[in-house]
């Protein structure tokens, strides 16, 4: 039986303390959507700015490279198990850099992925390149690809046209890094805001779908899934990020909390449209009982 490390009363968010390599082969569960935001690879002792002061990017020892070769394997290994976890119509997102991106590419290429889109995401706040060597790192990139070359995926073209003042939503998005806001029960060194996962879950899940997260950090996913009325399961080796996100979770229990953040999401023509979108979006027409994943936990 798998162990829950966290599961909220409303059953809509699970987390599980583990090794994502470890833990996916032992239960029996189809997902509706994955985001992933895995190791960059990225510390490697170089230097940055925060707060106007040079910094270290070293993020902890989970984020440390050993070299390509390792991080081809650990990529093929958690992509492979966690295709596993997709319903055939489902799809993945998975965000990088240069130092992640082209691995994560290829191998959902080599397992049979249709590649949708690469969303650029446009940071308007990025910290400033101090070697000036460079021209400032102001992106990360988001691929975005659905399980089975033959069986469609859900696109929710219609939000996301009337969230772009009725034009195409193009694969650039302009959003801000991380608020200070978002940060109030701890801080995750690579926390990503709200409004890029909101965007995301609304994009390419409907009411009621669930949702994975294995690399889940302080569970933004988790949050911005539960925000907007979807379930979760979060996956993290670390106890401190586990931490985070259930404090974080607990925080949106209180309904004045979870309308204050709806409202501060952006991304958003204005501050009550992703309201109203929620509260006039179809319910889905499949509802998984919400005890099904604790049967997936029961039976391994
Ligand atoms: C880039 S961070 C995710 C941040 C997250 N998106 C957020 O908004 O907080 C990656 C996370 O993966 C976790 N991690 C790294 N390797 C892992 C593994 N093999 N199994 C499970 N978690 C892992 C780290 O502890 C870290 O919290």
């Amino acid at each position: 039986m798998i162990e829950s490390y966290y599961k909220s009363q409303d059953k809509k968010f699970t987390l599980i303390q583990n090794d994502v390599l470890e833990v996916l082969p032992q239960f029996d569960f189809k997902f509706d959507m994955v985001f992933a935001d895995p190791p960059y690879f990225l510390s490697n002792d170089g230097l940055t700015i925060k707060n106007g002061k040079i910094s270290s990017v070293n993020k902890g020892e989970w984020d440390k490279s050993y070299g390509f070769d390792e991080i081809n394997n650990f990529n093929r290994r958690w992509i492979y198990l966690i295709r596993e976890k997709m319903k055939d119509d489902a799809t993945i997102w998975i965000s990088g850099t240069s130092h992640n991106i082209f691995s994560t590419g290829q191998t959902l290429i080599e397992l049979g992925f249709k590649i949708l889109n690469i969303i650029t995401w446009e940071k308007t706040n990025p910290p400033p390149n101090f070697t000036c060597r460079y021209f400032t790192h102001s992106t990360e990139q988001i691929i975005w690809a659905r399980k089975k070359a033959n069986v469609p995926h859900f696109f929710n073209y219609e939000l996301m046209k009337e969230l772009n003042s009725g034009k195409q939503m193009k694969d650039v998005w302009e959003l801000p890094a991380i608020a200070k806001w978002e940060k109030s029960c701890g801080k995750h060194p690579t926390q990503k805001p709200l409004s890029l996962l909101t965007r995301i879950i609304l994009a390419s899940t409907k009411d009621s779908a669930w949702i994975i997260d294995p690399f889940t950090g302080s569970s933004t996913t988790g949050i911005a899934a539960n925000l907007s009325n979807r379930k979760f399961l979060g996956i993290d080796k670390e106890k401190e990020y586990l931490e985070i996100s259930k404090a974080r979770k607990m925080e949106i229990e209180d309904s004045f909390t979870a309308e204050k953040y709806r409202a501060r999401i952006s991304g958003f023509n204005n501050e009550e449209q992703l309201n109203s979108f929620l509260v006039r979006e179809p319910v889905a027409e499949y509802k998984l009982e919400d005890t099904s994943l604790d049967e997936a936990f029961r039976k391994n």
